[in-house]
């Protein structure tokens, strides 16, 4: 296993569940990491979808004590470029490009690229990586369909995502080539936006507190 590998599997192992979060307003990003880590997620992932989001990643790469911060939905080596340098200290994907893989090679952040069928889990394990999201998880077959692959495809290990909430996770998290799962349910935007932090401590360790 590369060093880079070893690093993102010690980073999904923090927690059961990564939040994924879509901030629209940089300065709710310090305040919103700290709730989350107090309550036991410490690897959070900020998704590009907005255009807070690299000052959202810098602020709680700068300011949060604990916090692991990584950039979800990279879909360009451009974006790969501008997260690594606002401090994801990893990267996620949807799917896979030959253009991230090869953008990936010039940064120490580690990847965790996309698949969702067993043709994509191959291919990027043809291309180095045995740690991958599956997504979008419950819409692409759920926990069954995962399960399913976790006798060919032994090697693997996935953190799915996409549909995951407190009520259906442990069904992930009970299978073998689960590491992790990544959702936003941990992080809702009414709370955001009400500033509502300790409620969003409660919904984390709820989340932290998960077993398969
Ligand atoms: C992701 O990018 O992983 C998903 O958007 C998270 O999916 P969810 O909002 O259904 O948790």
């Amino acid at each position: 296993m590369s060093e880079k590998t070893a690093r993102l599997l010690t980073t999904l192992k923090l927690q059961p569940v990564v939040p994924v979060l879509i901030i629209e307003d940089a300065t709710h990003a310090v305040p919103l990491a700290r709730a989350l880590v107090a309550g036991g997620l410490k690897a959070i992932e900020i998704t590009l979808r907005t255009p807070a989001a690299l000052a959202a990643i810098e602020a709680v790469a700068k300011e949060v004590e604990g916090a692991v911060p990584g950039a979800g939905t990279i879909l360009t080596p451009a974006q790969y470029e501008q997260a690594v340098k606002a401090g994801s200290q990893f990267i996620v994907s949807p799917g896979t490009t030959t253009a991230l893989i090869e953008a990936e090679k010039d940064y120490d952040a580690s990847f965790l690229p996309g698949a969702a069928t067993a043709t994509e889990a191959m291919t990027l394990l043809d291309a180095g990586y045995d740690v991958m999201k599956f997504f979008p998880a419950e819409q692409a077959g759920g926990a069954s369909y995962l399960k399913s692959l976790s006798s060919p495809l032994a090697g693997i290990t996935f953190c799915p995502t996409g549909g995951i909430s407190l009520k259906n996770a442990r069904d992930y998290l009970s299978l073998p080539n689960v590491v992790c799962v990544g959702g936003s349910w941990v992080a809702p935007a009414h709370l955001v936006t009400a500033g509502d932090w300790a409620g969003i401590t409660a919904l984390a360790s709820e989340a932290a507190a998960l077993k398969g």
